[in-house]
């Protein structure tokens, strides 16, 4: 449901707005997000799931307090991985029983802030966080609801998935290792812990359904197993975000209803043949609901055109705004928003302004050979882990953040400035 328009005179608009007046007037370069858009898919996410499941937003794809109003309006819960994301949560009034906490090593304070605030779940990630968080609860005078995170032995990428006996990363408690089980008797043993559920997180940008399959397999085992050894049936499942978006032509990803279904009919089944009650399934999206939803917006400075090579773009960002095409070699696609051209495509990359050569927001793209400084080109699929992971790299400012919504424009994180740097420069 995006509103992004091309018009007949080959400008761009995004809901009832063209580019080039948000360019003028919030400067390049800016992340411009289709707030509709972004209301649509939490929307289709909660309907896809129904009243017995929950969606989590994964805070970290994209978080700032106009979100987290959003996401509370549309019906969706929150996961925070930091005690920054769980303080923009609570400033922005999510109630904190539909915060959930998440990290390999949150600190004491961290844990404190979550319990003290009331967070509907922690998700426990290893043997020494059972402890830590039993013993601020108990502090507190709290009895806290937890789940433990598994690590199921689904080791997804993006395309194909590989089931391995022993997963070699850092989250969670291995399901094979026996390490779950023992998790499990631990926390059933604290009375400041309630144990709520068990959760699982395969991987991120998947589009093949075989892996969450396994993994909920995976998880209703260890349901039933905890049935078995303790006499009770856990009444929560996670199963974590990673659904995949579109980031070029080529990509198909699946509907929130596929996964939905798809997640809904293994947990029954499985539920049924063990005879267990089936428990509340929930979810967390975070690239799925707010990737698609935003592009950047960047402005030409130089073009470079390398003979019998490509031609270099340069933009006035780079992997400050977006780091995802160095660090993954993430693809992107680009085009000229700001006027029609019908002149030759020609071999493009689109480069940054920083001082390194890995510097690329698009390795390779299709741009018309007249590209002049001054032109605006847009970066679609850039609202997850683009603004999340910015950066200050050569004192660069990061980028506002501009939601668009029925012909007005507001910023909803601004410009960084040159005080907002010296700010923390102490001299
Ligand atoms: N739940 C947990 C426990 C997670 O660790 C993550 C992502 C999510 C949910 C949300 O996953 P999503 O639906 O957004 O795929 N920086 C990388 C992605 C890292 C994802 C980390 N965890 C990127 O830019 O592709």
């Amino acid at each position: 449901a995006s509103t992004v328009r091309r018009t007949p005179e080959g400008t761009v608009t995004v809901g009832g707005m063209s580019v080039a007046a948000l360019a003028e007037e919030f400067g390049t370069p800016a992340y411009v997000l289709d707030e509709d858009d972004f209301r649509a898919r939490c929307r289709a996410w909660r309907d896809a799931f129904g009243p017995d499941a929950d969606v989590f937003y994964a805070g970290k794809a994209f978080l700032c307090r106009a979100v987290v109003r959003w996401l509370t309006e549309e019906g969706l819960n929150l996961d925070v991985c930091s005690g920054g994301e769980l303080a923009t949560a609570l400033a922005a009034g999510m109630p904190p029983e539909r915060i959930a906490l998440h990290g390999n090593n949150k600190s004491t304070e961290e844990i404190e802030r979550a319990v003290e605030a009331g967070v509907g779940r922690i998700v426990l990630d290893s043997f020494q966080e059972i402890v830590r968080v039993a013993h601020i609860a108990d502090r507190l005078g709290k009895r806290q609801p937890v789940q433990i995170r598994v690590t199921v032995g689904v080791e997804a990428h993006t395309h194909e998935f590989i089931a391995t006996a022993h997963e070699d990363q850092k989250f969670g408690l291995a399901l094979a290792e026996g390490q779950a089980a023992e998790a499990v008797r631990r926390v059933l043993k604290l009375d400041s812990l309630e144990l709520i559920g068990i959760h699982s997180h395969i991987g991120s940008q998947i589009f093949d359904m075989a892996g969450f399959e396994v993994s909920a397999r995976r998880v209703v085992g260890l349901l039933t197993e905890i049935r078995d050894e303790h006499g009770v049936e856990l009444p929560e499942i996670d199963l974590g975000g990673g659904l995949g978006i579109a980031y070029t032509p080529e990509d198909d990803p699946r509907e929130p209803h596929e996964i939905a279904k798809a997640l809904g009919d293994i947990v029954t089944r499985e539920c049924e043949s063990a005879g267990l009650a089936v428990p509340r399934l929930s979810v967390e999206p975070g690239r799925a609901i707010v990737g698609p939803t935003a592009f950047t917006l960047y402005e030409v400075g130089t073009v470079k055109e390398l003979e019998g090579l490509r031609t270099y773009v340069s933009v006035d960002g780079g992997m400050s705004d977006n780091i995802r095409t160095a660090l993954y070699d993430a693809e992107y696609t680009v085009s000229l928003v700001s006027r029609a051209s019908s002149a030759t495509p020609m071999l493009s990359r689109v480069v940054g302004k920083h001082c390194e050569s890995g510097d690329i927001v698009v390795r390779d793209a299709f741009l018309p050979a007249d590209l002049a400084p001054g032109d605006l080109l847009a970066v679609p699929a850039t609202g997850a882990y683009c603004r999340s992971m910015a950066s200050n790299y050569n004192h660069a400012l990061r980028p506002p953040v501009v939601a668009v919504r029925d012909g007005e424009a507001r910023v909803i994180v601004r410009r960084e400035t040159e005080e907002d740097l010296l700010r923390l420069d102490v001299g």
